[in-house]
Order: structure tokens, then sequence, then C-alpha cells
């Protein structure tokens, strides 16, 4: 597909400069500002914007905008009551980020009331406020404001800038490095042993890898993104031939939609140019919200090259003693005892105790950054 950033020329970008200040102007918050960032750097091509009535309803009940094409996760802006009765529809208003700096303009064509509870239930299965993603649903305004986005200039960031590309910036990488078929990794963890598989399995039969974890907004237990970013540096560098790999940035936040986020992920890496994309088990899940393989099931939902990426599926991997390697429920068929398998929650009460992770579940050198990070921080990673 073709990208469509929606970042605007130098020219546009001077004339809504010179105006911002008469411009209305709605104050974003960092899960917004990342909204915008992608939006301006085509990661949410086709959308020209922030998504009117007829689209979002569409989403909601058919994963898909009212053209048909598909779409899992409704983007939109949310504001506050107060905040709407000042945005008049068929007016521009001015973008700004936490700090007030112009990042874009919005050419408000309808404002709109929705219902929370609807589009928690649709979206993320469950009207739990609980749910992370579901809780920062009820945090944001009541009404949505629609229309197309100019973006100005994309968020800056002041680290890891090198890793911070868009989706230009990786398509032009994959075409340098003469790779064909690319497979794209999301996650929001330090990349575990059971993750190294599933990338390595996949790497058997692609030209190259993009390691795409998401730095935007994710829950407060989650590790933070400069220490995970610490451990995917680490773990490229002793285990994977550096010339098959790419790490960047996704500034997107987590919704922890389960499935419905792992068609969105999807959506979003093929905008970045990858071909292929990993979906193992309970891909963006939070809790026991979803089943282990719903995030399999729901790509059924989509015709064969309906989305433009080819999604590998994954079933729950992890170290066997007896097979002596890396294996799955697929591939090995010893009893529970003889795999090593450890949630996230007790990998950070191993941590908080000062105990070392075992070398099957992660690797010595990722372990040893977590260790760090954890005595550095107190125990608040
Ligand atoms: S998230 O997107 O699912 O929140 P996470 O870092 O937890 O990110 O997982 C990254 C990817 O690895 C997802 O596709 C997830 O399904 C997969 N995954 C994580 N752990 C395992 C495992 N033990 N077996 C198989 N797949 C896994
Ligand atoms: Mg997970």
């Amino acid at each position: 597909m073709k990208l469509q950033p929606l970042l605007c020329t130098e020219a546009q970008r001077q004339h809504w400069l010179q105006r911002f200040a008469s411009l209305p102007i709605i104050r974003l918050t960092r899960r917004q500002v990342s909204d915008v960032e992608l939006l301006g750097n085509g990661g949410y091509t086709p959308l020209r914007g922030f998504l009117g009535r007829r689209d979002y309803q569409s989403v909601l009940t058919d994963m898909r905008l009212s053209d048909g094409t598909p779409w899992s996760i409704p983007i939109t802006l949310a504001v506050p009551q107060d905040v709407a009765k000042f945005v008049k529809e068929d007016t521009t208003v001015g973008l700004v980020d936490p700090e007030g700096k112009p990042l874009a303009v919005l050419h408000v064509r309808e404002r709109f009331h929705y219902d929370k509870q609807t589009e928690a239930r649709l979206v993320y299965g469950t009207d739990d406020e609980a749910h992370p993603g579901v809780a920062a649903l009820y945090a944001q305004g009541e009404v949505y404001l629609a229309g197309d986005v100019e973006v100005l200039q994309l968020p800056e960031h002041e680290d890891f800038l090198a890793y911070r590309l868009t989706p230009e910036q990786t398509r032009e990488l994959f075409v340098r490095r003469g790779w064909r078929t690319v497979v794209a990794f999301q996650t929001r963890n330090p990349v575990h042993r059971a993750h190294e598989y599933i990338i390595k399995c996949a790497l058997e039969i692609v030209d190259g890898l993009l390691l795409h974890p998401i730095v935007g907004e994710t829950k407060s237990d989650d590790i933070p993104a400069d220490v995970r970013i610490a451990c995917y540096e680490v773990l490229l560098s002793h285990y994977f031939p550096a010339d098959r790999v790419l790490l960047a940035l996704n500034p997107a936040a987590m919704r922890y939609a389960g499935p419905r986020e792992a068609i969105f992920h999807a959506i979003v890496r093929r905008n970045y140019g990858c071909t292929h994309f990993i979906v193992g088990r309970d891909h963006a899940g939070v809790g026991n919200y979803y089943g282990t393989y719903d995030a399999h099931h729901i790509f059924q939902h989509f015709a064969p090259g309906e989305l433009g990426i080819t999604p590998l599926f994954f079933d729950h991997t992890f170290y066997c003693r007896r097979c002596e390697g890396m294996a799955s429920i697929k591939t090995c068929p010893h009893e529970a005892g003889e795999r090593v398998n450890l949630s996230g929650t007790q990998v950070r009460r191993m941590l908080a105790e000062g105990k070392p992770l075992p070398p099957e579940f992660t690797r010595p050198e990722v372990a040893q950054i977590l260790m760090r990070a954890m005595t550095a921080s107190g125990g608040g990673i």
C-alpha cells in the first residue's frame, strides 16, 4: 500500500504556523501525541485524520472503515465537553503537545458523543475498568472531534534518535539491504528466550527482522522503554547476525486490546514495509481477558492478502529440559514439569528479590541489565 504520511509541506507548515495563534488550541495527552506521530509519519495509512462517526461505527462493529478497508482500533480525538463546546464544525483547530508546542492542525468536520461502555465492549471485549485500555478510554473526554489532520512537525524526541525511524526510512533501509521479505516483531517486554525463539523461527524463512518495540505509553508495571532498549541492544549484538536485523521504535501507545490490537499491530507494520508479522500467545493481552489464541483466530475475519501482511502464528513456546532446547506444544511431547515457564509477574518478583533469572528463560546479558535496573530503581521496574 502506498504510504500516506500526513506531514505537510514546508509552505503549508509556514502557512499554519503564522495563523496558529489565532486558532483554538487543544493540548494533547501523550497518548494523543503518539497518534499524531503515526498519522504524520504514515504509520496509520490510509487514515486521513481522526475518525468521523461513520468510520468510527464501522470500525467498532465490522473492523473496517466505512469503505471496507480493514481497521480494527478506532483512532479518535477525545476532548472534554467544556473544550468541545468551543469548537465549531467546519473550523480548524491547532493541536499542541503537553508542553504547548504546535504539532498539527485538525480540520473539524464532526463533533460527536459516543458511548464508552459500547466502545470498551467492542474493542476490548470487556467494560471492566480494571483493564488498562478500558481505563484509558474511561479517563478520556466525552466528545470526539473528527476530521482531516495536517501534521506540521513530527513530535520531537530526546533519546534513542538512531532508532526513531519513520515508515519511509524503514522501507528505504529494507530496500538498501536487499530484504524482499521482512518479519516484524511487536513487543512491550524485554526479549526473553521464548521471544527470541519465535523470532528466529521466522528469520529462518524471511530475509530480515524489524524488531519494533512499542515505546509509547504502557501500563505502569511494564518495564520502562529505556531499560528494554538496553536489553534489545545487548541481545541483538550477542545473539543475532547484525545484517539480518533492524531495531526501530514504534511510538504507539499500548492498548492491551488483545486480538483487535493484533490486527492493528499488523496493519501498522505493513505500513513500515514489513511482509510478515509475528503473532504469538495472548498477543497484546493483559490479565485473563483474552483466550490464549484469540489473536490468531481473529485473522480469519480477513481474506488472505487483504491486510497486505502475512501473519505468522506461534503457539506457546518455552525451554524444555528433555528436548534441551526451545520448543512449543507443537514440537515438544514432554510433561509440563520439564518446561521452564515464567510469567511477567514471576520475573518481576525474582528480580525484586535479587534472584537470578534462569538462562533457559533469559539470556544472562539481558538478565543482568534487568537486575541492574531493578537495583537502581529500588525495585520499581
Ligand atoms: S504484546 O504485544 O503481546 O503485549 P509481548 O512482549 O508480551 O508484547 O509479546 C510479544 C510477542 O511475542 C507477541 O506476539 C506475543 O504473542 C509473543 N509471545 C510472548 N511470549 C510468548 C511465548 N511464551 N510463546 C509464544 N509467543 C509469545
Ligand atoms: Mg504478552
